[in-house]
């Protein structure tokens, strides 16, 4: 008999059918002639019950269905007398696939914290929180493609080693196979790196945007969907080390259409959750956040507010709120600014425009002002900054004046720069933080709840 998932089952219309079931127990109750056993397997966040007879089964086998234990079920798929379900399986026979011992098995029926199911992040799968988050990222990446795809991009494949280390958007890891204890040194004692692997110095990439934008002039559109690898040492809610992002690089776009595109590409992937997700996303909303599926509604529907960082500066300038860092024209926002202007004085999602040049990255276009660039991040509600993105700076000189200001090698960027020789056209593009997007849609508090195994510092254990 082919098996039946417990999605399928709990959706089947046909009733009074034979059914193969398999799957882990989450909880057993009874008494001494019935035992009703909850069984998941993790494709919907429902469980199914299984009641099976006492009497029609050997009390060794029925001994070791326990919470934790996995086994396979062959039945009648029946309509449910009980509370709590509609359907349900009358059991003919259980099969214990795997022990589990109920006295040592860290999952227990009283909720946990996170914090602890960080610890057995192997484990935490299983929980009904995290069964719902980690569906919901997997619909997330899907319809990110389904977006792209369906408006012409092209899912472009940028490179996870790098040697350029221009981007600036954060320390970097290095990518060496030279032996640590006995590296070779160059006359001067330091290391050569031109022994090494690649014959250069290498690291894991912060961003695809650079390769992404080589794409972006001959395919006109594509996107990055890929990991990227920042080694600050910043230990707070909203960042890893390891996290994934999503870079769609358009050229003929300005700044307006660049805005634009994130605005609904958003609206899209909530969308699409509330259309797909809901029995997980309703879970999330009763035990996790009690505001969110408002929240998520409230969003999808609102136009984003769109200002210039000097507007923001005045704004935050003129609030009573105690901030804990400086607001100054000329100093990048923190977490706490942003959302004081998403959540507090324009309660909507904002995208800020037009930042001070010296805070933002060198290929950002420049404004006539000589003082801004045309960078956009857009901030969300309990998060913050959720896209980072600019038009880009497609003329050589501009481009050129600025990396001498910021102590870029031209020579490392020779490629990226020759898109500016032949054929430079206006081009604009952003990064969405994959996981910082999850924690939207979910309402989990913590980055490290969203992503299966998270790296931070002093963490990289499973
Ligand atoms: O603003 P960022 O640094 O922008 C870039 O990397 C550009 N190259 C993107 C582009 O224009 N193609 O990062 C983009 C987004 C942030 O807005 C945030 O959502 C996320 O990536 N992000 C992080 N997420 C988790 N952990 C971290 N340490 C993150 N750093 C950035
Ligand atoms: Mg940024």
């Amino acid at each position: 008999m082919k098996r039946s998932t417990v999605k399928e089952l709990l959706r089947a219309t046909e009733k009074d059918k034979q059914v193969l079931l398999k799957g882990w127990v989450r909880t057993r109750r009874g008494n001494n002639q019935l035992a009703f056993i909850a069984v998941n397997d993790g494709t919907i966040i429902h469980n199914i019950q299984v009641v099976a007879d006492l009497a029609s089964f050997s009390e060794e086998e029925m001994k070791r269905v326990t919470t934790g234990s996995s086994i396979s079920v062959i039945g009648t798929l029946v309509e449910s007398m009980g509370k709590g379900q509609n359907v349900e399986i009358q059991a003919k026979e259980i099969e214990v696939l795997g022990d589990s011992d109920p006295e040592v098995y860290p999952l227990q029926k009283k909720g946990h914290s996170f914090e602890f199911l960080r610890e057995i992040a192997h484990l935490r799968f299983r929980t009904n929180t995290f069964g719902a988050v980690f569906r919901i990222r997997h619909a997330l990446a899907y319809a990110i493609h389904k977006y792209y795809n369906d408006k012409g991009f092209f899912y472009l494949h940028t490179p996870i080693v790098t040697a350029s280390d221009a981007e600036g958007a954060g320390a970097m890891f290095r990518v060496s196979t030279l032996d640590p204890k006995n590296p070779p040194l160059s006359k001067e004692g330091e290391v050569d790196y031109s022994q090494d692997f690649f014959g250069r110095p290498t690291n894991l990439t912060v961003s695809g945007q650079l390769e992404g934008e080589l794409g972006a002039l001959a395919l006109s559109s594509i996107y990055t969907f890929g990991p990227t690898f920042r080694a600050e040492n910043s230990n707070t809610p909203r960042h890893v080390a390891e996290f994934w992002m999503i870079e769609p690089e358009m050229a003929f776009y300005d700044i307006t259409d660049n805005m634009d595109l994130a605005e609904d590409f958003l609206k899209y992937l909530i969308q699409y959750t509330l259309e797909h997700c809901m029995d997980d996303l309703e879970f999330l909303n009763k035990m996790v956040d009690k505001g969110l599926l408002e929240r998520l509604n409230f969003v999808q529907k609102q136009p984003f507010e769109r200002k210039s960082y000097t507007e923001a500066v005045e704004i935050l300038k003129k609030s009573d709120k105690k901030f804990e860092f400086p607001v100054k024209w000329g100093l990048d926002l923190q977490a706490e600014h942003e959302r004081y202007l998403v959540e507090e004085h324009y309660k909507r999602p904002v995208i800020l425009t037009d930042y001070p040049r010296d805070i933002k990255a060198f290929y950002m276009k420049q404004n006539d002002d000589g003082k801004t660039v045309r960078a956009m991040d857009v901030l969300f509600p309990t998060i913050g900054e959720i896209i980072g993105g600019s038009q880009r700076e497609e003329e050589l000189d501009k481009l050129q004046n600025r990396m001498k200001e910021m102590n870029i090698p031209e020579d490392e960027l020779w490629w990226y720069l020759e898109t500016r020789k032949f054929g430079t056209v206006e081009h604009s593009g952003f990064g969405l933080g994959f996981e910082r997007l999850i924690m939207f849609i979910t309402g989990m508090s913590n980055i490290r709840d969203v992503i299966p195994f998270p790296r931070t510092p002093g963490h990289a254990e499973f």
